[in-house]
């Protein structure tokens, strides 16, 4: 049984002074025409009246038949929702809106060069084309219901349509976000047993056609050598029928979709209506051990969980022009982008490349273009737009009513930028708190009902009951200053059923720790231990302070040390590594890597870490390449021979390094130190004042170990 325990926030995590910030209020233009507006919403979730209270959500769902048990708890923490009832995912975002608004864009795709046409796909034309690539699945690649598919796509309308005509066949999608590696996808590939494999010959980033079928070759060898064999791989063209890869197409493996898919021109395939609990797609993501977990998401709860919380804290309306800058490989653009979205039948944007290319002004021009009225991004993203274009949103006469932030903690002042210079002074903004594993939002604030407080998501939002625990399973109180773990008290349709193959480990890392009774059948003895340290507020808002475990949130994208490690581990001059985050003014947190030499090696430094940067880029992709990488003559390392990464972490951040005495080479400290800070200001990363919650984080980082 693999144990992924998360450890306690530090003592000096303990009574910080947390300063309050202001509240915001939203502006009566948007609470006219708000969702929920019925403060009555709180008592109709409120846990008296749990579970029953989220039929309201799945009443947004079309079910073929109705379920007779709202949750199942018989075999805890594995929670079944609505039992007995059975739907189609793709009828519910796609078939089911053709009466009323066939003609409506389902969605818009806006490609990064600008001299290309934007493309508007109604949602009589997303019906046919998701049709046709169903059939095209279902006779060419014979796949059938229950079976794996491996995507490796980037923001292009095929991905969108590849996931749906999976959920039309009941066949569990697992999207690869398309800036990991080959070896990255293969090993995805591989853990969820998939035998076919979609993806693209290129797409555009940041101004250049990427050739993306090359990494099609190595996920299919990494995958190969852990067991498991690629049949097919169908892959779609940027510009259908021109390659623009350099890799050659292997045949009788390789298949161009654009030059299959005329055989099945107009063909319909009848939707399969699966049970509510059926598994509806696999999101990879990173956890405290070396393997990436396949987070398993149900049909009939996740479905109606985003559906829910997409109309009442996206306040999504059919008739907005809703643009989620995320990307559709992380399950914010799963949830966000494609399912919550469309299954209420609205127009949802999305767009290929890179937020500011070719110039910071892009998102602003694509706003007001396309009028877009809802926008939602990551705090990394208004980082990058508000130091290159502070002044850019000025210049676009565009008017958000509403914008999102999700993924990473927002620093206040980036916040207020957001509010007065993106939004105007006039959007409201929800502050989302989740994680893959969560389906949808766990904390934010109902727009038109609750205040806005930049730098705090909120309170649980509707059917969520979230708590903060200490190391004993203490309550820790509302307004007591104290930080600790936060827990959500209840199982909600939306929460994953499984990690993929690993059940133990599913139960091991989110369960057992404040579980009070291994055999009850009571969810109440079952809290959800997120992994995240928080601190909640006399006003009951939580202040999220990012992990507590060994996960580095870089740029919003979930990273684990031990990936980091063993891809570093792979540079054959190397004898350990340890990755820690740094305080990024952009990224949010960057990765530094501590090297530690094989004995009797002197090679180059620069070689070194030009090579673990190599290495990391080859196992997991670009967005994981270190700031720095360090080679020190030995790891701070406990008498049990643990590397201590909370030390090295002080030093990166240059925070106080704590008590040091316990550990078997103190010595090493001071030399690491000194060498690594002197360093870094000769580099011109000078320290930067950071908040009591960064350092908070830093003292609390990986102490696990
Ligand atoms: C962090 C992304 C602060 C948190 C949807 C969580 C946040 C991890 C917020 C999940 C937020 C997400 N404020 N921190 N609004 N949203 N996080 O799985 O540490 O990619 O555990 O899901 O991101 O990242 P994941």
């Amino acid at each position: 049984m693999t144990t992924e325990s998360v450890q306690q926030p530090s003592e000096a995590q303990i009574a910080v002074h947390w300063r309050e910030e202001e509240y915001f209020y939203p502006p009566a233009s948007f609470i006219a025409q708000a969702n929920g507006t019925d403060p009555g919403l709180f008592d109709r979730f409120s846990l008296e009246n749990f579970p029953e209270c989220f039929k309201e959500y799945a009443d947004l769902l079309d079910w073929d038949a109705y379920w007779h048990t709202t949750l199942d708890t018989s075999n805890p923490p594995f929670w079944k929702w609505f039992v007995g009832g059975r739907l189609n995912a793709c009828v519910n975002c796609v078939d089911r809106h053709l009466p009323s608004r066939a003609n409506q864009a389902a969605l818009i795709w806006v490609p990064e060069p600008e001299t290309e046409a934007t493309a508007a796909i109604t949602y009589r034309e997303l019906w046919r084309r998701v049709n046709e690539f169903a059939a095209l699945l279902k006779g060419f690649a014979g796949v059938e219901t229950g079976d794996r598919v491996t995507f490796h796509l980037p923001m292009v309308p095929e991905l969108p349509v590849s996931m749906l005509a999976c959920a039309r066949l009941g066949v569990i999608h697992s999207e690869v976000f398309g800036g990991f590696s080959g070896p990255a996808c293969g090993g995805r590939i591989a853990d969820s047993g998939s035998k076919i494999l979609v993806t693209i010959d290129g797409y555009y980033r940041g101004g250049e056609l990427i050739d993306h079928k090359a990494k099609a070759d190595e996920a299919v060898a990494t995958a190969r050598e852990q067991g498991v064999e690629i049949e097919k791989v169908l892959v779609w063209r940027r510009h259908p029928g021109v390659y623009s890869s350099k890799t050659p197409m292997v045949e009788g493996r390789d298949f161009f979709v654009d030059e299959i898919l005329p055989e099945y021109r107009d063909a319909l395939v009848d939707p399969v209506s699966m049970p509510a609990e059926a598994p509806l797609f696999l999101m990879y993501t990173s956890g405290t051990t070396g393997k990436p977990k396949g987070c398993q998401h149900s049909t009939g709860g996740y479905l109606a969980y985003v559906a829910g919380t997409s109309k009442y804290y996206q306040d999504i309306h059919p008739d907005d022009t809703y643009w989620c800058f995320a990307d559709i490989g992380w399950i914010t653009g799963h949830s966000y982008i494609v399912y919550g979205p469309l299954s209420l039948g609205t127009t949802s944007v999305m767009y290929e490349g890179a937020p500011t290319y070719p110039d910071p002004g892009r998102p602003w021009r694509i706003a007001e273009r396309l009028g877009v009225t809802t926008f939602h991004t990551a705090p990394t993203t208004i980082r990058m737009l508000r130091k290159l274009g502070p002044d850019e949103p000025a210049k676009y006469d565009y008017r958000f009513k509403h914008m999102t932030t999700v993924g990473e903690p927002i620093e206040p002042e980036v916040w207020r930028w957001y509010h007065q210079v993106v939004g105007k002074g006039q959007a409201v903004i929800v502050d989302t708190w989740w994680q893959t594993e969560n389906g949808g939002f766990l904390g934010s604030t109902m727009p038109a009902l609750q205040p806005m407080k930049p730098g705090s998501c909120g309170p649980g939002v509707l059917g969520i009951h979230p708590v903060i625990y200490d190391e004993n399973g203490e309550e820790v109180p509302a307004g007591s200053g104290k930080a600790g773990n936060i827990c959500i008290r209840n199982p909600w349709p939306g929460i994953f059923e499984t990690i993929w193959g690993q059940p133990e480990r599913f139960v091991q890392t989110y369960y057992a720790k404040y579980n009070r009774d291994p055999k009850s059948t009571d969810w109440l003895d079952w809290p959800y231990l997120a992994g995240d340290g928080a601190v909640q507020a006399a006003d009951g808002y939580f202040r999220i302070l990012g992990r507590v475990d060994d996960v580095i949130n870089v740029a919003g994208h979930r990273l684990g040390t031990k990936e980091l490690e063993s891809a570093t581990l792979t540079v054959e001059e190397i004898a350990e590594a340890a990755a820690v985050p740094v305080i990024d003014e952009l990224r949010g947190r960057a990765v530094e890597m501590y090297v530690a030499l094989k004995p009797g090696l002197t090679p180059a430094v620069d070689e070194i870490e030009a090579k673990v940067t190599a290495a990391i880029e080859r196992e997991i992709g670009k967005i994981a390449r270190p700031k720095n990488v360090w080679i020190v003559p030995d790891m701070p390392k406990t008498r049990s021979g643990k590397i201590m990464r909370r030390v090295i972490a002080a030093v990166s951040n240059f925070t106080d390094i704590g008590d040091v005495t316990t550990l078997a080479n103190p010595e090493i400290v001071e030399s690491i130190q000194h060498k690594v800070q002197a360093a870094k200001l000769e580099r011109g990363q000078s320290p930067i004042e950071l908040t009591p919650e960064q350092i908070a984080e830093i003292q609390a980082f990986g102490s696990v170990e």
